[in-house]
């Protein structure tokens, strides 16, 4: 049996790639398809972490077990609820906690919006006579222990998306990107507490530009696939990796062999739970 080394931790996740709308029927994106993030998100549900789990574009994969799923589009749109996951504040976990609340009392109002009703309850000044420890304990409160980053964001997005379909009237066209944020330094520079860990492909230098993300990025862990290589990456269901470590841990780097982004996963989230309890 695993142990359980990531019992009692959120993890928030991102996977897959963003989708940047060009007009109401078009869109930039990439061919990521969000295998490494969900092989991840079990792994990390094996492991007894209570994970949500970020999807960005229309991924087809089911949502694993026991996993908070929350769909995207754009690059900001993550950003925007990777930040609020990441500080336990993101309606979709008042909403399940509200159900939960729901079920377990048996209260016959609407509840699904009622957030005085849920402050209240924060405050414990509520008159309803029920317990409210386990709505503060497992609450909007909980902020994130470690965010991992899969997804592959697009670096660019349309300045503007044209609010009526585009019409193939001139000979050429051009389209103004403007840079998108990126979501994982964002979140780790301003959540120096939380344990993050990046993903990064390269086609060479891996070791030098892992290091400089690290170090740019604020990253705990990065790990790292070549894929200058046909047999991993993308829409392999295989991967090997490279990952490094900032200079507080004991290691510097592990090498993962090559092998099912099942095993990957499973790999990664052990050296993720040996490093946090280091
Ligand atoms: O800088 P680069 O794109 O190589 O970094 C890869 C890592 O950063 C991945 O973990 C990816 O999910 C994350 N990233 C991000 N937002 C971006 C670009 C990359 O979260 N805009």
């Amino acid at each position: 049996t695993t142990p359980q080394l990531l019992a009692g931790k959120r993890v928030v996740i991102t996977a897959g790639p963003t989708v940047e709308a060009i007009d109401p029927v078009r869109y930039l994106s990439n061919h990521s398809t969000g295998k490494m993030g969900f092989a991840l998100a079990r792994a990390c549900v094996a492991a007894g972490a209570d994970v949500i789990l970020i999807a960005g574009g229309k991924i087809a994969l089911p949502t694993p077990l026991n996993v908070t799923r929350i769909d995207v589009l754009s690059a900001e749109e993550m950003l925007m609820v990777a930040q609020q996951c990441v500080t336990g504040t993101h309606s979709a976990l008042q909403y399940m906690l509200e159900e939960e609340h729901d079920h377990s009392h048996d209260h016959s109002h609407d509840h699904s919006h009622d957030h005085s009703h849920e402050h209240a309850h924060q405050q414990g000044d509520c008159d309803c006579g029920e317990d409210h420890e386990e709505i503060i304990i497992d609450g909007s409160l909980k902020v994130a222990d470690i965010f991992i980053a899969t997804a592959a964001v697009a670096d660019y997005r349309t300045e503007e998306a044209a609010p009526q379909k585009i019409k193939k009237t001139q000979e050429a066209m051009t389209l103004s990107l403007v840079k998108n944020p990126d979501i994982l330094a964002t979140i780790s520079l301003a959540h120096p507490e939380l344990f993050v860990v990046g993903f990064a492909a390269e086609t060479q230098d891996v070791e030098r530009y892992a290091r400089g993300k690290l170090l740019s990025k604020d990253l705990d862990l990065i790990a790292c696939n070549d894929v200058s290589r046909a047999d991993i990456g993308f829409a392999s269901d295989d991967n090997a990796m490279e990952v490094f470590f900032s200079t507080h841990y004991e290691h510097d780097s592990i090498t993962l062999d090559k092998a099912s982004k099942d095993k990957i996963a499973e790999q990664l989230t052990t050296i993720i739970g040996e490093a946090i309890w280091q």
